[in-house]
């Protein structure tokens, strides 16, 4: 698990929706959804939400006016969730906190998502075992981890260990660390799950404008302000050598970059 965690800090919430939703947690979660089956009556949790892509999307996919959550520890992802959301009605319940420890009651929930967040857990089997907590008997839980580093992150790594530091260049990589195909299916079946299942799906991880997309990337990352605080002159270089590594990947004006991860889901036993 990363040391680092994944904590944002000042606009850096916005710029992560803005960003890197539509280039790749959106269309990871219409992915992750096509492996989970959703029904109208569902309670649905989504544990380290983010700015909510997650629950807005289990939304879109059934009943509106169904009961939905987010919870996640970063105050600046759950106040943009927020007001994304603030027409909503019934509204999306938003909650700060981590997720070793909810707010919610035993069994309040029938589907837990957790996408791209487990890997910042101070403990994955605590937050498993506080997912079963908030899951009721036969309710079904979604864990989606990247299945090894992204292309266009391990030339960003490069690129920041070059220009920056290897510290920053390590923390880049945080989000991709966690060996989640290997470790959940016993942190699962001991937490109380069964019939887990490890699936690998393929996003594409569209970047669009490099040259204007790639400071956002770098700077809804918690190694951004580090870099950032290189000046502008790192920075470009930055994107400049990210740009050549991923020739292969230009279609265009956009990088198209394909990424694979694993949802990993089971039922409450
Ligand atoms: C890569 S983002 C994924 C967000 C969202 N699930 C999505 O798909 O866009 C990781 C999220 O995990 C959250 N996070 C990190 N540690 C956490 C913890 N201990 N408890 C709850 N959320 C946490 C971060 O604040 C961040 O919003």
């Amino acid at each position: 698990m990363s040391q680092s965690g994944f904590q944002l800090s000042g606009n850096a919430a916005a710029i992560y929706e803005d960003q890197k939703v539509p280039a790749m947690f959106g269309p990871l979660a219409d992915a992750t959804l096509n492996v989970v089956t959703l029904f109208n009556d569902d309670i649905v949790l989504d544990v380290a939400c983010g700015t909510g892509i997650v629950a807005r999307k289990v939304r879109d996919k059934i009943d509106s006016a169904s009961r939905i959550a987010g919870v996640d520890l970063n105050e600046g992802m759950i106040a943009t969730a927020r007001l994304i959301t603030e027409d909503f009605d019934p509204p999306i319940r938003w909650e700060v906190a981590d997720a070793t420890k909810t707010p919610f009651k035993d069994g309040e929930f029938t589907v837990v998502f957790c996408q791209q967040g487990i890997q910042f857990f101070p403990d994955d089997q605590v937050a498993v075992v506080e997912m079963r907590r908030v899951l009721r008997k036969g309710g079904r839980v979604a864990i989606t981890v990247w299945a090894g580093v992204s292309p266009f992150f391990r030339a960003l790594a490069d690129a920041i260990e070059r220009h920056v530091d290897a510290d920053a260049a390590e923390q880049s990589l945080a989000p991709f660390s966690y060996n989640g195909a290997e470790r959940l299916p016993s942190i699962l079946a001991a937490a109380g799950f069964r019939d887990v299942k490890v699936e690998t799906i393929t996003v594409n991880r569209v970047i669009a404008d490099p040259s204007t997309s790639i400071p956002k990337e770098i700077m809804g990352n918690p190694v951004g302000p580090t870099v950032d605080a290189k000046g502008i002159a790192v920075m470009n270089a930055i994107v400049d050598e990210v740009r050549l590594d991923c020739l292969r990947f230009e279609r265009g004006n956009e990088l198209v970059v394909p990424q694979e991860a694993h949802p990993v889901t089971a039922v409450a036993v």
